[in-house]
């Protein structure tokens, strides 16, 4: 606990590596499926209405927290109101991550899957995108293979080390991401019928909106950003003195929420100009579930010359997004395992990629058991983890802490 904790180096890599926790298959997989079932233009005005008024200032608030007390999640708290409960917030944050990673870890074993497929040259000849993707949901080995792969390679970066490992990857691969995603958007909006697409994103109407659309956004909103949790406590106790939290909170947001609306403006547009019967499209998009993504994409590729090369380099680069989000989740598990138990970092991590295995797994066998972790995490724990934090933060912490907050 003693040693000299490292901090980030840079300024950009200061905003990269929180970026790169942000960005992940929360903006590329989960929004397009969540503004799917929330009915469209209304659950993006929502979103958008959470990430500034709670999710800005929450951030804020875990940045805060973080560099004032340089310890992991849990340690912060204990450190910040030694001898208070207020210590459970953390705990509940380090669950929390364990338990997204439980689910998160099989998606990105899909992207690893999709990888080879799309290198082995599979998906240019396919024409039943649904089928393909049902396929492997009804093969739990296939998924767990991929699943191990996955949560081992993220070990492996949270083993070698913080700057080295996080700092670096996020600063090269975000820019590529986005430059793909832009190239990708211009291909899906110039499609014909692609307009549909674009009218269900950003004209408001009440036809498909539910009652649970607020607590839909900001669940997605926490989770979009990774907030909630103490994720970003852990990343702001590595940064400086000198860094600003409010403008490094403002930065990130604005980067996070453009890249989910840009996988909205690629997927939306293709779904639309690529399915046969448009009556039924809404309903479709809805029942595509956590398969949207890649129902949709491998179309959409298909339809650009060199398709191979690009659903390669689009798959290829979400796997890395999706790594830069597992490498901070499984920073903050290990981390509080690390400081608050004293077990070496890399018993630590090998005992929670143990635990995160186990979990998908069960996630692999059963699809109720995924949209357990799923729903549980985004829409109940990582809400009421915000909730805490902004709690102490507005109200036990010392006043001055928050006072020269606005003086950086
Ligand atoms: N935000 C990431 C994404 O959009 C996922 C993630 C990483 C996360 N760390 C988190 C979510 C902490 C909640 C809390 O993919």
């Amino acid at each position: 606990m003693n040693e000299k904790r490292v901090t980030f180096a840079s300024k950009i890599g200061v905003v990269a590596a929180a970026a790169g926790s942000a960005v992940g298959l929360g903006n590329i997989w989960r929004f397009p499926s969540q503004t799917a079932d929330g009915g469209g233009a209304i659950f993006i005005l929502v979103y958008i209405g959470c990430i500034l008024f709670f999710g800005i200032p929450l951030m804020v608030s875990e940045f805060l927290v973080g560099r004032s007390s340089r310890a992991n999640t849990a340690g912060a708290f204990h450190k910040l109101a030694p001898g208070t409960p207020w210590k459970w917030v953390g705990r509940l944050g380090v669950l929390t991550g364990f338990v997204i990673m439980g689910f998160y870890m099989v998606v990105c074993g899909w992207t690893l899957d999709y990888l080879i497929q799309a290198v082995a040259g599979q998906l240019h000849t396919e024409t039943d995108f649904a089928g393909r993707f049902t396929a492997l949901q009804n093969n739990p080995l296939r998924q767990i293979v991929w699943m191990i792969a996955f949560t081992l390679l993220t070990a492996f970066f949270i083993i070698s080390g913080v700057k080295k490992g996080i700092e670096q990857s996020a600063k090269i691969l975000m820019p590529m991401l986005f430059l793909l995603l832009l190239i990708l958007a211009i291909r899906a909006i110039t499609l014909e019928g692609a307009s549909g697409g674009l009218a269900f994103l950003f004209k408001p109407t009440m036809e498909h909106v539910k009652p649970t659309v607020f607590l839909d956004a900001m669940g997605q909103a926490f989770f979009s950003l990774s907030i909630g949790m103490g994720c970003m406590i852990t990343y702001g106790s590595y940064f400086n003195n000198h860094t600003n939290l409010t403008k490094t909170a403002i930065q990130v947001s604005v980067l996070d929420t453009l890249v989910a609306i840009l996988a909205g403006i690629i997927i939306f547009p293709s779904a639309f100009a690529l399915t046969a019967n448009s009556a039924t499209i809404v309903d479709e998009l809805v029942a595509g579930g956590p398969g949207l993504l890649f129902i949709t994409l491998p179309g959409l590729f298909n339809q650009m010359p060199a398709s191979m090369v690009w659903a390669a380099m689009f798959f290829c680069l979400l796997a890395l997004a999706a790594l830069t989000s597992t490498i901070s989740l499984m920073e903050v598990v290990t981390l509080y395992i690390h400081e608050e138990y004293l077990l070496s970092r890399r018993k630590s991590t090998l005992l929670v990629t143990a635990g995160v295995i186990v979990l998908g797994i069960i996630s692999s066998f059963s699809s109720s058991f995924f949209n357990f972790l799923d729903i549980t995490s985004a829409k109940f724990m990582l809400p009421a983890g915000g909730f805490f934090i902004c709690l102490f933060v507005g109200w036990y912490l010392d006043k001055k802490l928050v006072h020269d907050l606005s003086m950086d």
